[in-house]
């Protein structure tokens, strides 16, 4: 089979399209023949082997050689101790931890996997699992999103963004996106009512205050982000500078305490959400922003879009 494969740290000129073993079901996994998959942060730093992902992936070269972790695609074959799914079903998720997504096929778990709804593409299937759950845990469970609030979304031209704006709407929220003005069309088209350009104001320093922040880049001191919220306002960040994530796990006590204003951090549940996720696809309430798809023989120009941040909404690879 055909695999985006690198066998060294770096940029995504290290990638390149190889022919690989087709992999086969253990007992406890299925074979799927992936028809798209998403590009996700966490894909980069394995990919260019910072400190963290070097222990994760092997010091001096990278041992999983196969990146890609949002998946979409059909089962082809059923290890035998698989119930839930048959050959022929049409699947999608998240399969951080393990990878091997970039690739014409790969093997997965049945806790990695939902079934994927006839009106959603696999375009869309793709772009869901890692963006989706990050917005659905960040204003849901953390940020107990409720109506009448005032929500923004920092970095809000990607992934988790894109989700974000349409959840929030689903509950009537007023909402702001930070992001770079080259987005701002697509930010307004996918129901931000104000965008704010990040090059040019700081949304911390402007005396608006917010009762809901959802953060994916979290590049600015934890007083910052307490000043632009109201009383009793969460700030929820999902990540971005380990030194800002750091900040935020130790002063949220004392903020919370003092201010009456409250800092959570989300670490991701992989895959929890995406039976409701598939219910607002199936009801029309949601839909992803792709961009791309970009074939197989274009991944270059895919990464290289994600790598210099241009892209919005999800960037998508059809294998
Ligand atoms: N918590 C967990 O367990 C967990 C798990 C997986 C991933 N993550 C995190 O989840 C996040 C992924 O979010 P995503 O997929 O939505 O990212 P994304 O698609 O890269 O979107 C980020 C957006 O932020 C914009 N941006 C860049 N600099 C900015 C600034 N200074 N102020 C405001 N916006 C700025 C970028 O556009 P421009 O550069 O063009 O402006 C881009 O549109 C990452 O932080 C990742 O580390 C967390």
């Amino acid at each position: 089979m055909k695999a985006i494969i690198y066998t060294k740290y770096g940029g995504p000129e290290v990638l390149e399209i190889k022919e690989t073993e087709k992999p086969s079901p253990k007992d406890d996994e299925v074979l799927i023949k992936v028809h798209a998959v998403s590009l996700n942060d966490w894909d980069f730093g394995l990919l260019q082997g910072d400190f963290v992902n070097r222990i994760l992936n092997g010091l001096r070269k990278p041992k999983r050689q196969i990146l890609g972790s949002d998946i979409a695609g059909q089962i082809e074959a059923v290890g035998k101790n698989i119930n839930k799914f048959k050959a022929g079903d049409e699947v999608y998720g998240d399969l951080s931890g393990r990878w091997g997504g970039f690739a014409e096929y790969v093997c997965a778990p049945e806790k990695a996997l939902a079934f994927k709804p006839a009106r959603m593409s696999f375009e869309e299937a793709a772009a869901i699992p890692q963006a989706a759950m990050l917005a659905v845990q960040g204003l849901i469970d953390k940020g107990k999103i409720h109506s009448g609030q005032k929500l923004l979304i920092n970095g809000a031209g990607g992934g988790v963004g894109t989700f974000g704006v349409q959840i929030a709407r689903l509950y009537g929220l007023e909402t702001t996106g930070v992001d770079s003005p080259g987005k701002f069309d697509m930010m307004r088209s996918i129901g931000f009512d104000h965008v704010i350009d990040y090059t040019k104001e700081d949304f911390t320093k402007n005396g608006k205050r917010y009762d809901l922040i959802l953060d994916v880049k979290t590049n600015r001191s934890m007083f910052d982000y307490a000043r632009a919220l109201s009383l009793n306002g969460v700030y929820v960040t999902v990540g971005g500078s380990m030194r800002r994530l750091l900040q935020a796990l130790f002063l949220a006590p004392w903020i919370s305490l003092v201010k009456k204003k409250h800092i959570r951090i989300v670490s991701l549940k992989t895959n929890k959400d995406l039976a409701y996720m598939n219910e607002l696809f199936e009801k029309g309430k949601v839909k992803a922003v792709i961009d791309g798809p970009y074939q197989l023989d274009k991944f270059q120009e895919a990464f290289r879009t994600f790598d210099k941040a241009e892209h919005k909404g999800k960037v998508v690879i059809t294998m």
